[in-house]
């Protein structure tokens, strides 16, 4: 991890690698001798375009990299997407020390400069991120070692907690990255059961790991039928959070992320087309980690839980058929009709263990269905939420965290589409395709009750297709960024200082 600072010394006479300049169209007088240096290039126009200008001594940062923020006002997507796309542009280059100057923002208020810090500290930590473990031959770059904001001294009581939320959500998404990057036969349950116990050495958080024989004992019948065709066992791993002091000690908020190490879709085998992006089938499981990492880094008075149901979907002579009928750990049972749509059954197996827990609320992260990325395409994720409230708290984390919400439907209609005729429920719906986000969810609702649930469909926005200014191709850790955002504010909510 880089060393974050908070500097009030004028950014013009800081020495450094590179000075990175995030600069609005609507921005305040500059420093003369920064100015001078701007005018030698046309200033880039749109939010993730940078150039990298050489000051030759007009300035003691070796470079500087002016970043286009936009004509509009700076929301924090925008300021992430600037530092991101001047860190991107430094590829190649020795940058050990980094400073971003705060000078070419706008006039914001001081909640709206906080945000605007923690999204450029967030933006260029995320960009620096790369997957490099398993290459031999062509090591990794070298990261940002130094990397501080220059702040008028006004400013520096608002900015020296923002870094700290940037640094913890920036380790967070890329731990969750990471996870996601891991090769499949390399994180397999057991591996990630063990990597979410490491943990455990913190005092704050114990964590405890069910095999399969705990399951068995407990009755986890449907998380049990997903993982029976894999020669690797399965886990369920709790993971809980307390603090000294919380409001919430005896209502936790209870965090369910999917974990499918690897999806092949088992007897209702996948296609062979991108069939290994499946890896990150466990995005929603890395989410919760990377989120509960941040409520660690930040001491966040809240208690929080972490649920895991681990498990590898795979065909074979042990798999469940379609057409197979298990009992969950609800007691209901549930016709498996194809077994590709496994995500709900470990997910309903968890969702009622999360009911025992008395929690304040049940928050489930899952790439769940493919339906998600014809609705929305690879922008925005799809909410769903048996609690206005916590819709509303999504809807307040979006704009700080730049990853976009949007609402989606629990009609009782699509309850009845899950009606089997041998069981008390099917695993997919009578209209198969159509609607299967809706259908999916309203699954998932038979297993959370009455209790305030929200669930998010991650599938869509998982794993990028093209560059991005802070998210290189491949996993993106969707979910890491909104969770840790809606778990800072709901600190804040309850009544904890910035
Ligand atoms: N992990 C997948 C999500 C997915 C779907 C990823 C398609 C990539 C492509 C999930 O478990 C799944 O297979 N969902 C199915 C459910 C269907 C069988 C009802 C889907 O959405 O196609
Ligand atoms: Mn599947
Ligand atoms: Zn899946």
């Amino acid at each position: 991890m880089s060393a974050l600072t908070v500097v009030t010394t004028p950014a013009a006479q800081t020495a450094c690698d590179a000075l990175i300049l995030p600069l609005a169209a609507n921005h305040k007088p500059l420093d003369p001798s920064l100015a001078r240096v701007v005018a030698a290039e046309d200033v880039p126009g749109r939010p993730g375009e940078a150039v990298v200008i050489a000051t030759l001594g007009l300035l003691p940062a070796a470079r500087l990299v002016l970043a286009g923020l936009g004509a509009g006002p700076v929301m924090p997507e925008e300021a992430r997407r600037a530092a991101g796309a001047a860190v991107k542009a430094l590829r190649g280059r020795e940058v050990s020390r980094i400073v971003i100057d705060t000078a070419g923002l706008p006039e914001l208020d001081g909640d709206g400069f906080a945000r605007v810090v923690q999204a450029l500290v967030e933006g260029a930590l995320s960009a620096d991120y790369e997957f490099a473990r398993y290459r031999t031959e062509e090591p990794g770059r070298a990261r940002i070692a130094h990397l501080a904001v220059a702040v008028s001294t006004e400013r520096q009581a608002q900015a020296e907690p923002a870094l700290r939320r940037a640094g913890a959500v920036a380790d967070a998404v890329n731990a969750a990255r990471d996870l996601c990057n891991e090769p499949p036969n390399r994180l397999t349950p057991a591996a990630f059961a063990a990597c979410i116990e490491t943990l455990g050495a913190d005092p704050r958080l114990s964590v405890s790991v069910l095999g399969r024989a705990a399951m068995e004992e407990l009755g986890m019948g449907a998380l049990l039928a997903v993982a029976q065709g894999s020669r690797h066992e399965p886990r369920f791993v709790r993971a809980d959070y307390r603090p000294a002091e919380a409001p919430n000690l005896d209502a936790p908020l209870v965090l369910v992320g999917k974990s499918v190490t690897f999806d092949t879709g088992g007897i209702s085998l996948k296609p062979a087309l991108d069939m290994e992006r499946q890896k990150a089938d466990m995005g929603g499981g890395a989410a919760v980690f990377g989120a509960l990492t941040a409520a660690l880094a930040l001491d966040l008075p809240l208690a929080v839980i972490g649920l895991f149901p681990i498990v590898e979907n795979m065909p074979g002579g042990g798999a469940t058929r379609p057409g197979d009928v298990v009992r969950t750990l609800s007691g209901r049972t549930v016709e498996i009709l194809n077994t590709d749509a496994e995500g709900r059954l470990i997910l309903a197996d968890a969702l009622h263990y999360a009911r025992s827990l008395n929690p304040r609320a049940i928050i489930d992260l899952a790439t769940l269905t493919g339906a998600s990325s014809i609705v929305f395409g690879p922008v925005g994720i799809g909410l769903f939420a048996s609690d206005p409230a916590l819709a509303a708290a999504f809807q307040q984390a979006e704009a700080t965290a730049g990853e976009r919400v949007w609402p989606l439907p629990l009609w009782p209609e699509y309850r009845e589409l899950l009606r089997s005729r041998i069981a008390d429920l099917r695993n997919i719906s009578t209209t198969i395709q159509q609607g299967s986000m809706m259908t999916a969810a309203s699954f998932l609702r038979a297993f959370v009750g009455d209790e305030p649930w929200a669930h998010l469909d991650i599938y869509n926005t998982a794993w990028n297709e093209a560059e991005h200014p802070h998210l290189p191709k491949g996993p993106t850790a969707s979910g890491t960024r909104l969770l840790a955002q809606f778990l800072i504010d709901e600190a804040q909510r309850a009544g904890a200082p910035a």
